[in-house]
């Protein structure tokens, strides 16, 4: 089942993204005492990021328990304006008292062996067995990919927990789907006319061949969180 939350603006979607990171934060912090969290990039979560570093949400997280990842990263290096890691730190981390940060080293040349140094990671923070987050966020891109998992992609069949894509410009790292769909919660964010169209195949479709349809978690929640525009073909 999805969660579906439409909200007027860009604005609003990144307010509702922060209501729900607050509750899952609290909650996963009073279980387990830590907070494990996948972030996205793209531009549609700077809005996010920048209203968490905000007066109203820094005063309240419980930021020394959080464990920041990435659900995705492309091989630039971390001061790269095209980095992910980048635009949280920018928006977000700078801001805040979270100590612990993994970010993906999708810089390194031989990006098979910084995948598999990130695997080893989720497996040590996140372990034992499987590795699961609280929350992973995510975005969609207008041809229906999500973190670095492009349509008909051979990574899309990967058993493993996190894989190069040396095929795409830039080179990228991503979290697998089975690791996207083993969370407790994944959170989308959708704005903007232009995502319309895959945004109505997805959620009203349900159609396989846009990656983001294949993010279901068995156990967790979904949400997708869009703005107006986003939401203009659905019913
Ligand atoms: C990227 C991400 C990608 C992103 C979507 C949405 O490299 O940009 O891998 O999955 O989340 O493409 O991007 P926007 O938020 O920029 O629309």
């Amino acid at each position: 089942m999805r969660d579906i939350i439409i909200c007027e603006t860009p604005d609003d979607v990144a307010d509702a993204a922060a209501d729900l990171i607050f509750e899952s934060q609290t909650q996963a912090v009073a279980a387990r005492g830590a907070y494990r969290v996948a972030l996205c990039g793209g531009a549609t979560p700077r809005l996010l990021y920048e209203r968490l570093a905000s007066d109203e949400w820094r005063e309240v997280m419980n930021w020394p328990e959080w464990e920041v990842f990435w659900s995705d990263e492309r091989a630039v290096s971390p001061e790269h304006t095209d980095s992910h890691y980048r635009l949280a730190y920018d928006a977000l981390l700078r801001e805040v008292a979270v100590q612990n940060v993994w970010r993906m080293r999708a810089e390194a040349a031989a990006l098979g062996e910084a995948a598999d140094e990130y695997a080893r990671t989720l497996r040590s923070r996140l372990g034992p067995g499987f590795p699961v987050f609280d929350t992973i966020l995510l975005g969609m891109g207008s041809d229906g990919h999500t973190a670095s998992l492009f349509p008909g992609h051979r990574v899309l069949d990967s058993s493993a927990l996190v894989e190069a894509v040396e095929d795409m410009t830039p080179r990228r790292l991503t979290l697998t789907l089975p690791v996207l769909n083993g969370a407790r919660q994944v959170i989308f964010l959708v704005t903007g006319a232009e995502k319309a169209e895959r945004v109505r195949d997805v959620l009203e479709h349900n159609d396989p061949r846009f990656p983001a349809a294949q993010v279901l978690p068995e156990e967790g929640t979904c949400t997708w969180i869009l703005d107006h525009e986003a939401a203009r073909l659905i019913r």
